[in-house]
């Protein structure tokens, strides 16, 4: 196993320099000042036990982009699905592959996949953290309302999911304030949220409208994350008042973006007004995945 290989499997196992550079360099991916193949001749195993568009698109394409390749491999066609062990797939996928990305259920499973293989890991989504989805939108407010994330203010509305941790993750990391609304037994995991509370400035309250007061991003999700779909019903009851609509977003800054990962309920979390409104940068956002999972790739892998 090699000793020195890196992973990135929730924000907070980076530093903010680390950080900053992926995002450095995926805005200098994007606008062309850098390219070239850095990984010809490398792969990128991508394992999925949830379903994805974005994900899997731009990963893959990223892997073409920088001049290797990525091999796709979901519970129906690999042995994972027949019950091979996160040790033994991890140690065969790190004879082959230069890379690993790993979107799975369980937290614990993308760490055991780390812990065994060696070679990077890159979390692609679990139910705890979604650390690329972070940096796309870390890039998408710093093209829109400048470089500097400490001055911003995000809020978060809706459910404390996965979004939501690695949204207060980001905040211990790069200092902006994030002020989180969310319903009775739906707040985010409680050690990060108070590693949130107690070194950055994260504040949980009841009311939508006072945590998008003034601020510069408002941002949300699903109110069902993949897994969770049987309990759609009495989500939809406990998120009645959660719903991102034009008179939200009236009360934040006035210049305010609006950010959703996607998939997207319109009409449900965000009103058709607000997502395909012109404060709304939710493609721009999608792209941005391709942007700095390249980047990504290339601080792990070369
Ligand atoms: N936002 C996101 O991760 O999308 P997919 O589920 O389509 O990958
Ligand atoms: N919270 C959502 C995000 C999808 C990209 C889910 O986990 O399903």
């Amino acid at each position: 196993m090699t000793a020195s290989k890196r992973d990135l499997l929730a924000l907070s196992d980076w530093d903010a320099d680390a950080l900053l550079s992926v995002l450095d360099r995926a805005a200098r991916l994007k606008s062309g000042q850098d390219g070239g193949t850095p990984l010809a001749g490398k792969s990128l195993a991508m394992i999925f036990r949830k379903s994805s568009t974005r994900t899997r698109v731009s990963f893959e394409v990223g892997m073409t982009q920088l001049g290797g390749h990525a091999i796709f491999l979901s519970d129906r066609d690999s042995q994972m699905g027949r019950g091979e062990s996160v040790h033994d797939t991890a140690r065969v996928l790190s004879g082959y592959v230069d890379g690993i990305m790993i979107r799975t259920f369980a937290h614990e499973e993308a760490v055991e996949i780390a812990r065994h293989s060696s070679v990077p890991v890159i979390n692609g989504l679990t139910d705890l953290v979604h650390p690329c989805q972070i940096l796309a939108d870390l890039q998408t407010v710093r093209e829109v309302l400048g470089p500097e994330l400490r001055e911003r203010t995000v809020a978060w509305i809706g459910d404390g999911n996965n979004m939501a941790n690695s949204w207060i993750n980001a905040a211990v990391r790069l200092g902006f304030s994030l002020r989180m609304a969310c319903p009775e037994g739906y707040e985010p995991d409680g050690d990060i949220l108070s590693r949130g509370r107690s070194e950055a400035d994260v504040l949980l309250v009841r009311d939508p409208a006072e945590a998008v007061e003034g601020a510069d991003v408002v941002t949300t999700d699903v109110w069902a994350s993949m897994g969770q779909e049987e309990e759609a019903l009495q989500r939809t009851e406990a998120f009645r008042g959660f719903v991102v609509d034009e008179a939200l977003m009236g009360r934040a800054h006035a210049e305010a973006m609006f950010l959703h990962c996607l998939p997207a309920h319109r009409g449900e979390e965000v009103t058709s007004g607000v997502i395909d409104g012109d404060r709304s940068f939710v493609f721009q956002e999608a792209e941005n995945r391709l942007h700095v999972q390249k980047a990504l790739m290339v601080e792990l892998m070369v």
